[in-house]
């Protein structure tokens, strides 16, 4: 078989093996995953003896996605974008990075939960690797509006000048501010966590005022770390979605781009909720 990996550190919670295992039983591909933690100062030449030992490509995650974007040889339009990569090909010599973290969200949103989000008015909470990593293929779906709101304004300011160009091509109308912006209380069809602000025990960097009746309210991330967040948006009446369905969702980009082959996602989706509850 051929062999993946996902490299981090801490890496022995990464529930990547176990799903790119189950979409490898789906696909009949004859692949094998597994974790490798590098150390702190060493992924570099981690990846030179992952590339040695033969694997064929690895996920990349905290806290080397980008350093993996600064090392690749080449960058697809995500990467360049985002400064981050979470997915490699090794290519012979040649390492190629490519980001599905952005597609991973765009897919849960449209696919599992049957969001539309051309022409809506979208929420981006925090402006560190994970919001630059899906800020570009959310501002594909051409949404009417996106704020980037952030802790530091001047974070999320850099981000948006980012993909000036990105939005102004699909008409989006794209601006930065901080989480405490009075602009905010316009309200918001979709609002996505990308801090890790239930981690800090906080329920919401953000003011009840910006979720609509029926706004819709993701956590990037799941288990603990998304529950204060979503018990916020709960009591306020959102819909609420954790990050677990983003996380499959991106491992089955990352794995069409191995193997040419998109594995189904639903029912991994479900099996996995099933083990983590
Ligand atoms: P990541 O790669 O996970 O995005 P990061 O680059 O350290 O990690 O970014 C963390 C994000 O969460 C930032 O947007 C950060 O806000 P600042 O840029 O102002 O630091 C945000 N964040 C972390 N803890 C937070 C909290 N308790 N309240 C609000 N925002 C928080």
């Amino acid at each position: 078989p051929d062999r993946y990996a996902v490299v981090g550190h801490p890496v022995a919670h990464s529930r990547s093996p176990w799903i790119h295992a189950r979409f490898a039983q789906l696909t009949g591909e004859p692949i094998v995953y597994e974790a490798v933690l590098a150390p702190l100062d060493g992924f570099a030449q981690t990846l030179t003896q992952l590339r040695a030992q033969g694997l064929r490509g690895c996920n990349v995650t905290v806290p080397f996605k980008h350093e993996a974007a600064a090392l690749a040889h080449e960058r697809s339009p995500a990467v360049a974008l985002a400064g981050a990569a979470n997915t490699l090909s090794f290519d012979g010599e040649r390492i190629v990075a490519d980001n599905t973290d952005g597609a991973g969200l765009v897919a849960d949103l449209t696919r599992n939960a049957g969001e539309t989000l051309a022409g809506r008015d979208l929420l981006l909470i925090g402006a560190g690797g994970a919001a630059a990593g899906v800020l570009g293929p959310l501002l594909r779906e051409r949404p009417r509006r996106l704020v980037v709101a952030n802790r530091t304004v001047g974070r999320a300011q850099e981000l948006v000048d980012r993909h000036a160009a990105l939005a102004a091509a699909g008409g989006t109308e794209l601006l930065a501010c901080a989480t405490d912006a009075a602009r905010l209380a316009s309200g918001f069809d979709l609002v996505i966590n990308a801090t890790s602000s239930s981690l800090a025990g906080a329920t919401s960097p953000v003011d009840a005022t910006v979720l609509r009746p029926e706004a819709l309210v993701l956590d990037m991330m799941y288990g603990p770390a998304a529950r204060a967040f979503l018990a916020w948006a709960e009591r306020h009446g959102a819909r609420t979605r954790d990050g677990l369905g983003m996380l499959v969702e991106q491992a089955a980009e990352a794995f069409a781009r191995w193997r040419g082959v998109r594995p189904p996602t639903a029912s991994v989706l479900a099996e996995l909720r099933a083990r983590l509850d």
